[in-house]
């Protein structure tokens, strides 16, 4: 068994708004490689075979994606190359180095709480998947590939970060499960040593935006999903909250 300062960690999208965090959570703990975009290109299959090939690594954790709904709403083949293709890459270099070195690799993927259809809400993992935009699209194809692995884990969940609340209002009829990034990153270091495999939903209590994001910001304004879509377009999801019994159950095991 390998201890965890013996344990090497692939971050990609390690510049993003999750990626920050956890390298820096992780990094404490582990050695990680934390490739930037230009290293490692997720999008450009000869370069992620090369990076794949010539590092040696126990785990992946792949937060690497166009995650903006409004970008992935304007630009559809860029969300399809970053998010299907790119995760497609990646999985397939592994799939490749694990037959070689006969050695499995564990993946973690970060999913979202949009592959569902956003209705009704308390969605579990056995949920129909019914994505209302490009991105939840986008993400879902990312997971058919990732499924491919004999040992992953795919997240399904989404976060905020409590210190950057950049927006002046949020939603009243708007709910979500979405939890602080610092519940999500340890999280997702649970599951990089607990090989749980499969589909799991991450989050926390179902929340109005509004009423989430005024704990962290006493000066937030009320407003509606109608506001929210007169302004950015973007189809949006009522309800996404989760059913995440089989998370506090597992954390409960463990
Ligand atoms: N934000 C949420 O609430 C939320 C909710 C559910 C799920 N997620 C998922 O969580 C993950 C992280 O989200 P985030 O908010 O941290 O995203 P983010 O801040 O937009 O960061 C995206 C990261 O992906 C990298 N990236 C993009 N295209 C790439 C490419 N072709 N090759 C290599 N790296 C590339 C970016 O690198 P550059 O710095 O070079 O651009 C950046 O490091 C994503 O998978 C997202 O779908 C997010």
């Amino acid at each position: 068994m390998i201890s965890n300062s013996q344990k090497k960690i692939l971050l990609t999208g390690a510049t993003g708004n999750l990626g920050v965090a956890l390298g820096t959570f992780l990094k404490k703990k582990y050695f990680v490689h934390q490739p930037l975009r230009k290293t490692l290109d997720i999008t450009n299959q000869r370069q992620v075979n090369a990076w794949v090939q010539s590092h040696s690594f126990d785990s992946v954790v792949h937060t690497a994606a166009l995650a903006r709904m409004k970008t992935c709403e304007e630009n559809p083949s860029l969300a399809i190359e970053t998010n299907v293709i790119g995760t497609a890459n990646l999985v397939y270099a592994i799939l490749q180095k694990e037959k070689e070195t006969q050695k499995e690799i564990r993946f973690i993927h970060i999913s979202t709480d949009g592959v569902y259809d956003g209705q009704k809400g308390n969605f579990s993992e056995r949920c129909e998947t019914l994505p209302y935009n490009v991105y939840g699209w986008s993400k879902l194809g990312s997971e058919c590939a990732v499924r491919a692995l004999k040992n992953h884990c795919i997240i399904r969940g989404s976060f905020f970060d409590p210190q950057n609340l950049i927006f002046p209002t949020a939603a009243t009829d708007v709910f979500s499960s979405r939890i602080p990034l610092d519940e999500f990153v340890k999280a997702i270091e649970f599951l990089i040593e607990n090989t749980v495999c499969g589909v799991l939903n991450v989050g926390g209590e179902r929340k109005s935006d509004y009423e989430r994001y005024l704990m962290y910001k006493k000066e937030i304004r009320p407003c509606t999903q109608e506001d929210i879509l007169k302004d950015s377009g973007v189809p949006m999801a009522k309800d996404a909250s989760l059913n995440c019994s089989k998370w506090q159950k597992l954390r409960g095991e463990f």
